[in-house]
C-alpha cells in the first residue's frame, strides 16, 4: 500500500502531509509531518499540484486557504473537529454584536467561515506571540477557552473567553497526571495548551505537538509523560529513539484524526475524491485572518 501511495504521488504531483496525531502507518508514509502551524506553512509552500492533506477538515480548508490554485484532499472528509464544531458565524456575529469592539483571534481549529469573521488566526505554536502581537489590551479568543486562558494568563492581556473546548485534552484530570507520575517520577510533564488550567498547573512545559518533539531533543530528561492525543507517541518515539513516553491517560484518543487509512489515501489519489473547498468569498476573508498570523512565524 505504502508503494502505491508513492508511485500515486509521483506519477499526480502530489504531496502527503500527515498531522502529528496520525496514525503510525500514515506518519510513516508522508512526505512531511507536523503540527497546525507548520502544517499551514509548509502546504502554502510546496509545488505540488495536489495536497493530500491526512488530519482533520479545519486543516485541509487551511491547506486551501493559502493554495487555491492547488487540489486538497481529505481522504475521509467526514474527519472533523468537534471543538471547531462549537463555534459557528452567527454565533460568532452575535457574541460580536454584544462586545464593544475588539480583535477576534480564532484558533484554527475552527472553520473557514468562522475565520473569515476574524482578525487573526493563532496555533498551539504561536498563541502567545498572537495575542502579544495585537495593539490591543483586550480581544475575543475563539473557540478553545483553556487556549484563552493560557494566553491570557501568560500575557496579561485580558481575554473574553468562547466557551469551546477539545473534548479529549478537556477530560484529562489531575488524578490522572498524578497516577501516571506515581509510576514515572523522573519523567518531565508535557503538556498542550488545550488542556483545561488545572492540568497546565500541574506541567513541567506546555507545547504544541511539535513543540514536544522538539523540547524532548533538547531536554536532559530521560523520560516523558505526555499530555496530549496519543497519537504523538509514535513521532516521539521516532524522533527520540533512546528516550520513554508515556501517555497521560488512554482517553486521550480523537476518533476523527483516526479515520483516515492508506486504502483511504490510495482510493483519493487514484480518483481524486475528497476534494475540499473553500467559496471565494469566504476563502479571502480567512486568507487575511491567516496571513496575518503566518507572517509572525
Ligand atoms: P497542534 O497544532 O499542537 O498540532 O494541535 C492541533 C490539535 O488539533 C490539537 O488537538
Ligand atoms: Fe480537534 Fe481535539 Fe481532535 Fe485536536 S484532538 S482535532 S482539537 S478534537
Amino acid at each position: 500500500m505504502k508503494d502505491r501511495i508513492k508511485s500515486l504521488l509521483k506519477e499526480k504531483n502530489a504531496i502527503l502531509l500527515a498531522h502529528n496525531y496520525q496514525p503510525a502507518e500514515i506518519i510513516d508514509a508522508a512526505d512531511l509531518c507536523g503540527d497546525s502551524l507548520e502544517l499551514s506553512i509548509k502546504a502554502a509552500r510546496t509545488d505540488a499540484e495536489i495536497i493530500v492533506f491526512c488530519g482533520v477538515h479545519f486543516m485541509a480548508e487551511t491547506a486551501c486557504i493559502l493554495s487555491p490554485d492547488k487540489t486538497v484532499l481529505l481522504p475521509r472528509t467526514d474527519a472533523g473537529c468537534p471543538m471547531a464544531d462549537m463555534i459557528t458565524p452567527a454565533a460568532l456575529k452575535k457574541r460580536l454584536a454584544e462586545l464593544p469592539p475588539m480583535p477576534v483571534v480564532t484558533y484554527v481549529n475552527s472553520s473557514a467561515a468562522v475565520k473569515a469573521l476574524s482578525t487573526i488566526c493563532c496555533t498551539s505554536a504561536n498563541v502567545i506571540k498572537v495575542a502579544n502581537s495585537l495593539d490591543a489590551p483586550e480581544m475575543l479568543m475563539t473557540p478553545d477557552r483553556n487556549l484563552a486562558m493560557y494566553a491570557a494568563s501568560k500575557t496579561g492581556k485580558k481575554i473574553h473567553l468562547w466557551d469551546g473546548y477539545c473534548p479529549f485534552h478537556n477530560a484529562l484530570t489531575p488524578e490522572d497526571v498524578m497516577r501516571v507520575r506515581a509510576a514515572h517520577p523522573d519523567a518531565e510533564f508535557m503538556a498542550h495548551p488545550e488542556c483545561p488550567p488545572d492540568i497546565l498547573a500541574l506541567a513541567d512545559v506546555i507545547h504544541s505537538t511539535s513543540g514536544m518533539i522538539a523540547y524532548a531533543g533538547t531536554s536532559s530528561s530521560r523520560e516523558f509523560i505526555v499530555g496530549t492525543e496519543i497519537g504523538i507517541l509514535h513521532p516521539l518515539r521516532k524522533a527520540h529513539p533512546d528516550k520513554r513516553f508515556y501517555p497521560a491517560s488512554l482517553k486521550m484518543e480523537c476518533l476523527d484524526m483516526k479515520k483516515i487509512t492508506l486504502a483511504d489515501i490510495v482510493h483519493s489519489l487514484e480518483t481524486l475524491t475528497g476534494r475540499v473547498t473553500v467559496p471565494e468569498d469566504i476563502r479571502l476573508g480567512a486568507l487575511a485572518a491567516v496571513e496575518r498570523m503566518v507572517a509572525l512565524a
